[in-house]
């Protein structure tokens, strides 16, 4: 079994989702509201090691623990710091790692999160959608970065996706997707405008 994934991007009118080890923030507030909405309705929120190390995210909807969805955060080598806002106690949080991670550090982030060692050296994203559903989690918000969108694209775990366009173009920065492979096609499911943005929805076909 596996939870119900959904992707929620937003993005530069030319398909970057942040400049190389920057954030860049391309919602507006309305957009913003709409991808809260989701992090309501989920059990957990996703993000691969380097948004966390670039953008410190809280991935926080609410004060209160239990309004909160759970932080999973894809984190080969447990390189998640430990004053990081995701270890925080605003939500229960899951680190997955691989074997690679160290012994010692699976210790010090079992104190403020409860780690899943799954794949080899990096994470195995399929056996961990098993992996999750046991413990609950059975509908996730997948907010990236672009090397874990690849990965969760490519191994056909994504279930929808919702990008929201902003109105700039920044060159060279990070994809919505990053690194090569097989195309996948995306039925279009809807159209929204948002202020000054465009919310695009689609269903990756199976
Ligand atoms: N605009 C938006 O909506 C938005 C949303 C989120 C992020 N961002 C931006 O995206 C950028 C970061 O994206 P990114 O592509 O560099 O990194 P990322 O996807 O956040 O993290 C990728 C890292 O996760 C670890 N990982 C472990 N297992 C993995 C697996 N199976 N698949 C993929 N990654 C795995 C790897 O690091 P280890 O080898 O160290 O484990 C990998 O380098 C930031 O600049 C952030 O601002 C933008």
């Amino acid at each position: 079994m596996k939870p119900y994934i959904i992707l929620n991007t937003a993005m530069s009118l030319d398909g970057r989702i942040a400049r190389k080890g920057e954030r860049v923030v391309f919602s507006n507030e309305l957009d913003k509201a709409r991808r809260d909405d989701i992090r309501k309705s989920v059990d957990g929120v996703m993000v691969g090691i380097n948004t966390v190390l670039i953008d410190n995210p809280k991935l926080t909807i609410s004060e209160k623990r239990e309004e909160n969805p759970a932080r999973i955060i894809i984190d080969g080598h447990g390189k998640v710091p430990d004053d990081a806002n995701v270890l925080n106690d605003k939500a229960k949080n899951i680190v997955v790692v691989s074997i690679d991670a160290e012994p010692y550090r699976i210790e010090e982030l079992s104190r403020k999160a409860s780690v899943i060692v799954c794949g080899d050296d990096e994470v195995d994203v399929v056996k961990l959608m098993d992996e999750l559903y046991k413990r609950g989690i059975k509908r996730v918000l997948l907010e990236g970065g672009g090397h874990l969108n690849k990965s969760m694209l490519e191994a056909n775990l994504i279930d929808e996706i919702y990008v929201s366009v902003a109105p700039v173009v920044i060159g060279d920065g990070v994809n919505l997707v990053e690194g090569v492979m097989d195309e996948r096609k995306l039925t279009l499911a809807g159209i929204r405008q948002i202020g000054d943005m465009v919310v695009l929805k689609y269903f990756p076909k199976k």
